[in-house]
């Protein structure tokens, strides 16, 4: 029997997790794949945090911290917006949440009022447009296309502005194009949401993993936005679920109020951990995480584009490459599946991102090693050239 409401019916599965299930049942059959499906880094957590999160729960670190998060994080926090980003952040500002997925449940939960609608790119992460229809809101997916760099402009915003428009989702790096918004176009965005009486959200999850250009932050352009970040990804720690929400001050003891009825609290030892994530070591660990991503990058794009998957552009963060497959002549969830049943490769196909043109895109996540990826191709040609 299956048993759903209509709130779980708001709610659209993610088709990437019935290829994932696929694959596992092939493995298990002792069927080898290539995974280039997977939104995380392949690279375990680095040492110095694992030997961190080990000594907290040595020490018993164990009970609830504060809902907003352990004030030594939230200080470490602070000091690397400074340090990094040369921005001045009060600790008081930052609230520890469990991944950026907990800070989203947060923001949306105290700005996307009952029947009010969110902007934000189509294609982009699903959870957003979910989580929006959760809080009872509506979600306007914005089309983007690679002319602007898969991101929301100034002049889309406000084509697609309503009155009941209230918020603006912002990703970038973005999942799953890997497009970078610079601070200008960020300001601009910024300036248009301002003059129509919104507010902004900046999911900067990807922060870190960016190429060519270094990382900048929302955060630069004053304080009235909501950013959005997390230890998941540049930092390689998706499985200890811890995320944070830098918001405006005022909004704080709201938050607080929130964060103690949605979760209570991130995980304790997690904190501790991550206090590590910071120390010269980890940071020597990450920027050469990140070259091999940027070589990885480099290997795949060219590789794909050389068996006619359209890109265009290089990608300038995280790790993902959003590749055009309508050169082979079928919708990109036939061409997933066939990739996966016949050539053993799993990736994930457009329509988990995208509303409006569900059916062109393929994601490729360069998570797995540059041999990998090139068994990868390898087979990926054999499909496409039999
Ligand atoms: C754009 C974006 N935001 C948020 C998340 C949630 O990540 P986490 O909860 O692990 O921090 C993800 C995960 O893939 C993501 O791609």
């Amino acid at each position: 029997m299956t048993v759903t409401t209509v709130r779980a019916g708001m709610v659209a599965p993610f088709h990437v997790m019935r290829i994932l299930a696929d694959a596992r049942r092939m493995e298990a059959q002792g069927i080898d794949i290539v995974h280039m499906e997977v939104g995380e880094p392949d690279f375990p957590t680095p040492a110095a945090i694992i030997r961190a999160g080990i000594e907290a729960l040595e020490k018993g670190n164990t009970h609830y911290t504060p809902a907003l998060g352990l004030p030594a994080l939230r200080e470490a926090i602070a000091a690397y917006y400074l340090q990094r980003f040369d921005v001045g952040i009060s600790p008081g500002r930052i609230v520890i949440t469990p991944g950026a997925s907990g800070a989203l449940q947060l923001v949306l939960a105290l700005l996307a009022e009952q029947n009010s609608s969110v902007l934000m790119a189509d294609p982009g992460y699903p959870c957003n447009r979910n989580l929006v229809r959760l809080s009872d809101a509506v979600p306007i997916q914005v089309p983007v296309s690679r002319d602007d760099n898969f991101q929301l402009t100034p002049a889309a915003i406000v084509s697609a502005w309503r009155d009941d428009t209230r918020l603006v989702i912002v990703t970038t790096p973005s999942n799953p194009t890997g497009s970078v918004l610079t601070l200008k176009a960020l300001g601009a965005l910024r300036q248009v949401v301002c003059d129509e009486g919104g507010m902004m959200v900046v999911d900067e999850i990807y922060q870190g993993l960016n190429y060519g250009e270094a990382p900048t932050t929302a955060l630069k352009l004053g304080n009235d936005l909501f950013v959005i970040n997390s230890f998941s990804k540049y930092f390689g720690m998706t499985g200890w679920r811890l995320g944070w929400l830098v918001a405006p001050e005022a909004m704080i003891p709201a938050l607080d109020k929130l964060a103690q009825n949605l979760f209570l609290a991130a995980s304790t030892p997690a904190q501790h951990a991550a206090l590590a994530a910071f120390e010269p070591e980890t940071e020597a660990e990450l920027e050469r995480r990140r070259c091999e991503f940027e070589r990885r990058r480099d290997y795949l794009a060219d590789a794909l584009e050389g068996l006619g998957f359209r890109l265009g552009y290089r990608p300038a963060g995280a790790f993902y490459l959003y590749m055009d497959c309508s050169a082979f002549g079928m919708d990109s969830d036939t061409l997933a599946r066939r990739l996966l049943d016949e050539a053993h490769v799993a990736v994930t196909p457009g329509r988990d991102f995208s509303e409006h043109a569900p059916d062109k895109y393929i994601r490729f996540a360069y998570t797995a090693d540059i041999d990998r990826l090139k068994e990868g191709v390898r087979r990926i040609k054999g499909l496409l050239t039999a």
